[in-house]
């Protein structure tokens, strides 16, 4: 038996709420050898995410907590927690999971838990991002991939992708090419986390060991050496 040989592959749980097109990306990438990852579960809070049926495809075990029916955020909190841990996972990806976490949460999984978001952090924290970007007539928009801490779209920042910005664009259309890098640049970041080369510690990365003084970039700069 050869088993131990077989490269090891790192249990995620995915924390959805709709379309799941990161999710998408993460089962794509996997599919192609290019994630040692296992989805171990998708977890949404909204019955209507279209991610659950890309989960099911895939044979993803996927469970709903639906919102409405917990009185209170910490009551929600609790459960998706303990549905959570249920799977062992190593890293909780969150792929637009739209909901404020709880810091209690937050603590459990702290260093082991990743968001991303669609600006260029700590640009336009918070939700509608692209149409405050056009307002705000930045020339340059993307996202980023952060490790969650109790201060919302404010963890340490592992990766991110820009994208130029015309007077042309409307929100619709630099969403679309903002999803574009963010389905590139998440399997990236998951990846240094399942091959052992990207850690989180007392609010700093470590990249092979040494102290990520800037985030990556997509393209990879110069500079970087991931
Ligand atoms: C993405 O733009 C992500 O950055 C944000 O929510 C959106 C989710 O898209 N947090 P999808 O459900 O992965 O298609």
């Amino acid at each position: 038996m050869l088993t131990h040989l077989r490269p090891t592959s790192l249990p995620i749980v995915i924390l959805i709420s709709g379309n799941g097109s990161n999710l998408q990306a993460i089962i794509d990438a996997i599919k192609n050898n290019a994630l040692p990852v296992t989805i171990r579960a998708v977890i949404s809070n909204r019955a209507e995410a279209f991610g659950l049926i890309r989960a099911q495809k895939e044979g993803i075990s996927t469970e709903l907590i639906e919102q409405t029916k917990y009185s209170t955020r910490q009551a929600f909190d609790t459960e998706l927690q303990q549905r959570i841990d249920k799977y062992q996972p190593a890293l909780v990806v969150l792929a637009g999971f739209m909901r404020i976490l709880t810091d209690a949460f937050v603590d459990h999984y702290r260093g082991k838990i990743i968001n991303i978001h669609p600006s260029l952090l700590p640009a336009f924290r918070g939700l509608n991002t692209h149409q405050r970007a056009i307002d705000a007539k930045v020339t340059e928009h993307g996202t980023t991939v952060h490790f969650v801490t109790r201060e919302l779209d404010g963890g340490p920042i592992i990766i991110q992708a820009s994208v130029s910005v015309s007077a042309e664009d409307d929100k619709t259309t630099l969403a679309e090419r903002v999803l574009e890098k963010e389905h590139r640049i998440y399997p990236l970041a998951i990846n240094l986390v399942a091959k052992g080369r990207l850690h989180y510690k007392n609010n700093c990365i470590y990249l092979d060991n040494k102290q990520l003084q800037k985030p990556l970039t997509y393209p990879p700069s110069n500079n970087d050496s991931a």
